[in-house]
């Protein structure tokens, strides 16, 4: 029987991280558990940056951004004799389970401590929307209105100044929050791993805005394509159309959780110790449908992305 869980985030920090540690140390000490915080990600479990704590710890945090046990990538953990220092840790402190929140790479520790003794379950805390097992990730929502509502700013000026304004959003490989940005911005063009635009169709797309006198264009880019500033050059001597770049960057992964990433977080916090005292490890936590799911981590990481069909659909028709 579980008695001692702990909790730890890796990855990059997403909204709504908190709301989810304050579901899973909740839950847990409702069902009789004892609750612990592990710091720092993977590299706090190997040090041992481990804490136990009760209900009052995880007060006032559903409205924080960031995570209050803070996260870390560490790459050696893929090293079993890493991990091993790992499971020595929990052993020290009794812990029998964790819940992890992070991305695919916090997944695939997760499933190599579950099968060195340590039971334990994902949860999706990302903005990238790249985990093809859910919906949404923790994290996305707010990303995604942390978006728009910078570049609803960026259409103001570009409209004074009648200027193109290309912004880049992150996403990892993952075109989740262009594609959903770009829509809800009304941008006039999208170019995100799902939805590439050949490099005539931008600047002929951008020659007739110009010539029909449009005051504005704006061109949303996901990450990690190519640089938007040498595109926003080029944009400006083939079609004459002054055009600036901005990287929106980390500011996309900060600020108070949305109401959806908290209720989201709550959801899948109450249902990662469910799935525990069910006796489930080496599983990640899904949404689909607006219903709860969970799938071996390794099934998981193998599934397709959605290609969002309809929401290209919706693009093309509005272009
Ligand atoms: O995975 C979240 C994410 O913000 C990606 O969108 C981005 O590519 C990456 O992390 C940046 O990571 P870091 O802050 O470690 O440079």
């Amino acid at each position: 029987m579980i008695n001692r869980i702990g909790v730890l985030t890796s990855g990059g920090d997403s909204p709504g991280m908190n709301a989810a540690i304050r579901a899973i140390v909740r839950a847990g000490i409702k069902h009789g558990k004892e609750m612990y915080f592990i710091y720092d990600g993977y590299r706090g479990l190997v040090e041992g940056n481990i804490e136990r704590v009760d209900r009052t710890s995880v007060a006032n945090i559903i409205t924080w951004g960031g995570t209050v046990i803070r996260s870390a990538r560490l790459p050696e953990f893929a090293d079993p004799e890493v991990r091993k220092k790992g499971v020595e840790q929990l052993r020290k402190f009794g812990i029998d389970a964790l819940v992890v929140i992070g991305g695919d790479g916090t997944y695939m520790g997760a499933k190599k401590l579950t099968e060195m003794g340590i039971n334990c379950i994902g949860l999706p805390g990302t903005i990238d929307n790249d985990l093809a097992c859910t919906e949404y990730t923790i994290g996305f929502d707010t990303a995604l209105n942390t978006i728009v509502e910078a570049v609803d700013k960026l259409r103001d000026t570009s409209s004074s100044h009648q200027r193109c304004s290309v912004i880049e959003v992150m996403g990892n490989h993952c075109g989740d929050l262009a594609l959903y940005s770009g829509v809800a911005c009304g941008a006039e063009l999208i170019i995100s791993p799902d939805h590439m635009v050949p490099k005539e169709e931008v600047m002929t797309t951008l020659r007739d805005l110009k010539t029909s006198s449009k005051r504005h264009a704006l061109v949303i880019v996901s990450e990690k394509l190519f640089d938007v500033k040498d595109f926003a050059r080029e944009i400006e001597k083939e079609t004459g159309f002054e055009t600036r770049s901005e990287v929106l960057g980390r500011i996309q992964r900060g600020g108070s959780p949305s109401a959806f990433d908290r209720i989201l977080a709550a959801r899948m916090g109450v249902y990662a110790i469910e799935c525990l005292l069910e006796g489930k490890s080496g599983r990640c936590v899904g949404i689909i449908n607006n219903r709860l799911v969970d799938f071996d981590i390794y099934e998981a990481l193998k599934m397709q992305r959605d290609k969002h069909e309809q929401l290209l659909k919706v693009i093309a028709t509005l272009k």
